[in-house]
């Protein structure tokens, strides 16, 4: 079932996995999709070590990577990494222990916290445009990353020109029609077409609305894949009945034995509903669809404090969140996922994922080929 975008980036199946977990990646890739590591949460160093790994695990195969380049934050945010913390204005700090106090969520201890410090410092978390370009340096040392894909906007000119001289795919996701055009007219040749549904920052367009619409944009200038709420193969082929080349999917990852969270983490997933996932500023200053939690909503309550910026915020909410996963409260925990969350109920394999995909894709124009003929 290969696609012309397959034969772009170098895999066999249309299906492209976003995850910031490397065992994902290197299952998917093994699988034949197309596995893409998300880089934004972790340090250059780090990412040089993550990248390694993925060259020894990945038979050989092309994966990708992708970075947040915010095309609006907090300028004060470019100074040196171990700056950062002193940026985050000290009633936000207080209200947000408050609330954890208030749960009875213990703080971090002095060493966890410690070590919070040196990976900001690092550059963990670095959603700024330098941040993300120390990152893209990284990338482009492992010749197997074959594609960088980017978010938050439209990739500046000198990253989509570095990109291509050296050979390597440029990928953008897009929330909005319009958006889509800035970005090929940027030069880039895979559009991420990510409705309201998906895990993560999102807009609020759906993506059976969106992706014909990005199609239509897109024409014959860059390849076009569909991304928020798929689970199913029949949304793969709907997708690509769409015009899509294929799907880029989050949420589902989170479900397998192979993704980076902890069994309690999951069961919190497992146990959300399709309507459990907000829209909120929490995360990190931009809306990111995430588990409905306590977490996610202090900053809505009446006399909260307002967002910080980008990725002000981000520096505020990873200690919080570091907490509750320390003290594995399940009722407080929220992290990015999407409304197909829903679809989840039992932990499964990324192998499982991949291969179920494509029978319930098969079967789908099976169905749809009877009616056709009928
Ligand atoms: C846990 C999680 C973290 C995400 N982080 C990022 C990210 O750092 N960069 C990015 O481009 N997309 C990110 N996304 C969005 C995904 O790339 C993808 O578009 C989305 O998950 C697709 O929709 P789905 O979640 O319904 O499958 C994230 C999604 C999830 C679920």
């Amino acid at each position: 079932m290969r696609t012309p975008v397959c034969e772009l980036v170098g895999c066999d199946l249309p299906v492209f996995a976003f995850s910031h977990c490397r065992d994902v990646v290197a299952a998917v890739t093994r699988a034949g999709g197309y596995g893409v590591l998300g880089a934004s949460t972790v340090s250059p160093v780090q990412l040089e070590v993550e990248l390694a790994w993925l060259d020894e695990h990945t038979d050989g195969r092309s994966y990708g990577v992708d970075v947040l380049i915010p095309t609006s934050y907090d300028p004060r945010a470019e100074v040196p990494p171990e700056q950062l913390e002193a940026l985050v204005p000290a009633g936000h700090r207080a209200f947000l222990d408050g609330v954890l106090a208030e749960a009875g969520v213990p703080p971090l201890t002095e060493d966890a916290r410690a070590q919070l410090r040196t990976d900001l410092a690092a550059g963990r978390g670095g959603m700024t445009p330098a941040g993300a370009r120390k990152l893209l340096q990284v990338a482009l040392t492992h010749p197997q990353v074959s594609m960088v894909v980017s978010a938050l906007g439209a990739p500046p000119a000198d990253v989509v020109e570095e990109l291509r001289a050296k050979g390597v795919v440029v990928g953008a996701l897009c929330g909005r029609a319009r958006h889509a055009e800035k970005q090929v007219a940027a030069g880039v040749q895979v559009l991420v077409a990510q409705g309201t549904e998906a895990g993560g920052h999102t807009g609020d367009v759906a993506t059976m609305v969106l992706v014909p619409e990005v199609v239509a944009v897109a024409g014959d200038r860059a390849h076009v894949l569909a991304a928020g709420g798929i689970t199913h193969g029949s949304q793969l082929a709907a997708s690509l009945a769409m015009g899509a080349q294929g799907v880029w999917c989050g949420t589902v990852w989170l479900g397998t034995r192979e993704s980076e969270l902890d069994d309690f983490e999951r069961q919190v997933l497992f146990d959300t509903p399709t309507e459990g996932t907000v829209r909120r500023r929490a995360r990190t200053g931009k809306p990111v669809r995430m588990v409905r939690s306590e977490l996610s909503e202090v900053w809505e309550r009446p006399g909260a404090p307002a967002h910080l910026p980008t990725p002000l915020q981000g520096v505020l909410y990873n200690e919080a969140h570091a907490r509750v996963v320390k003290a594995r409260r399940g009722d407080l925990w929220s992290f990015p996922a999407g409304q197909s969350v829903g679809a989840l109920h039992a932990e499964t394999s990324v192998a499982d994922v991949v291969y179920r995909l494509q029978l319930e894709c098969a079967e789908a124009f099976e169905r749809v080929g009877a009616i056709a003929q009928s």
